[in-house]
């Protein structure tokens, strides 16, 4: 793994969050406006960058705080050509330790896509629970989801390495 490093994404990263967030997610993707009012927001928005090249995001997490003590992962992608070299797990394992940090946080909770087995197998591996229940057409595409669930007070949350 080349060396890495996750920081918050900025307003200036907006154009090239965008970008990515369009070219994975297509039809499903948040639109600029959506991101930017994201990014203003002062929550878990945080960007995976290649140190040895300047400013090269190559993947991105948000996750925001519900009222019910939970908070959700509502974004979370690598871009294609760095993909299943690790860096989807480290940015999930970093950002489930921020998580961890805050106080009274009790349920990590995302939703994924039934055929995204890659990211369900993901998750699982991170101790992420699958609710039976299946969202039909949650995403603008029509396609249906799973909710995942991790509790954070678990002591068997897998620690990635
Ligand atoms: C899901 C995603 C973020 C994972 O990022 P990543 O950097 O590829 O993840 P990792 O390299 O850490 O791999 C995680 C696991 O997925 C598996 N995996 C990753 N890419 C894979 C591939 N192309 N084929 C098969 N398995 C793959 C690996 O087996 C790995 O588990 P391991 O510990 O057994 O190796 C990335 O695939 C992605 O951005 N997908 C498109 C967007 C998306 O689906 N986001 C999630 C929305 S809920």
């Amino acid at each position: 793994m080349a060396l890495i490093e996750v920081k918050k994404v900025l307003t200036k990263d907006l154009n090239k969050i965008t970008t990515l967030e369009k070219k994975i997610f297509k039809e499903n993707a948040f639109s600029k406006e959506l991101i930017e009012k994201l990014i203003m927001k002062n929550l878990f928005f945080l960007k995976l960058e290649i140190s040895k090249v300047k400013n090269k995001i190559i993947g991105f997490i948000i996750a925001l705080k519900d009222q019910n003590k939970n908070v959700s992962i509502i974004n979370f992608l690598i871009d294609p050509k760095f993909q299943n070299k690790g860096y989807g797990s480290y940015l999930l394992q970093y950002t489930i330790e921020k998580i961890k940090k805050l106080n009274n946080i009790k349920k990590i909770t995302l939703n994924v896509q039934l055929s995204n087995s890659i990211a369900i197998c993901l998750y699982e591996k991170f101790n992420f629970k699958r609710n039976p229940t299946i969202l039909e057409n949650y995403y603008q595409s029509g396609e249906s989801a799973y909710l995942m669930e991790l509790e954070i007070n678990s002591r068997l949350t897998k620690t990635y390495k």
